[in-house]
């Protein structure tokens, strides 16, 4: 096959970008992590100090907003806003309710779908996000809804969140995250579900290594590999 695309949806915490970056280097393609996009844009509203939820603002501000991606040689991508690095930066916790609400605007969407659609033109890509079985790539060879109990995402977030030197109680990781679930399934433009012709996978019961099984089975039963 030549070009194809994976497509792979899902809830805040069900394990997409670490699943989908290991099994983007398994096949030897490229991994695009949408949520990246999103936050670089939240996170300049929350630079600037504009309130996410001004619809009026946001979209005022989107022709100063330059967002660009590249990839180092280790495969990583980069993100750029207005030619500053702030891959490191958008992971902040207070920017995913900032990347949420402006993921709710329409004109955000529309403004960031053409660079995520020339994405997939150029090379074989894993991508996620919460829209691309849906709206993005809905042409997409293989389309993966990954999803997991809610307690269960919050207990690995936690855990991802003291890994990274920035811990957070339990309790709160899961009530951000029924907050996030809510808000990201019920915007009206692009919500978040499983296309029709998604295969669901449910990770719940699953670790890292069965989950990432489970992925490049139904990878290569829908390529027919
Ligand atoms: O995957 P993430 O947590 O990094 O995404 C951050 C936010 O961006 C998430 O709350 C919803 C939004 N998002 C979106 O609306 N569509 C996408 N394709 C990816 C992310």
């Amino acid at each position: 096959m030549s070009v194809y695309s994976v497509a792979v949806d899902g809830p805040s915490g069900a394990g997409k970008s670490t699943l989908s970056k290991a099994v983007a280097q398994e096949l030897g393609i490229v991994y695009v992590d949408t949520g990246a996009i999103y936050r670089s844009i939240g996170y300049y509203i929350f630079k600037m100090g504009i309130d996410p939820k001004d619809v009026g603002a946001v979209v005022g501000a989107l022709p100063m907003i330059r967002v660009d991606m590249r990839y180092s040689e280790d495969g990583m991508q980069h993100m750029l806003l207005n030619g500053e690095d702030v891959t490191e930066k958008i992971r902040l916790p207070e920017i995913s309710m900032y990347a949420s609400a402006v993921s709710a605007i329409p004109a955000v969407r529309d403004y960031l779908l053409d660079m995520q659609r020339d994405m997939a033109k150029r090379c074989s890509v894993i991508m996620d996000g919460r829209d691309i079985g849906t709206v993005v790539l809905p042409q997409a060879q293989v389309k993966i809804f990954l999803s997991a109990d809610v307690e269960v995402r919050a207990r690995r977030r936690t855990a991802e969140l003291e890994q990274r030197g920035t811990p957070k109680p339990y309790a709160q990781v899961l009530e951000e995250m029924k907050e996030r679930d809510w808000a990201d399934s019920h915007r009206e433009t692009a919500p978040l579900r499983p296309a029709e012709d998604a295969v669901v996978v449910d990770t719940t019961n699953m670790d890292f290594q069965q989950s990432k099984e489970a992925i490049l089975q139904v990878i290569g039963r829908q390529l027919q590999l």
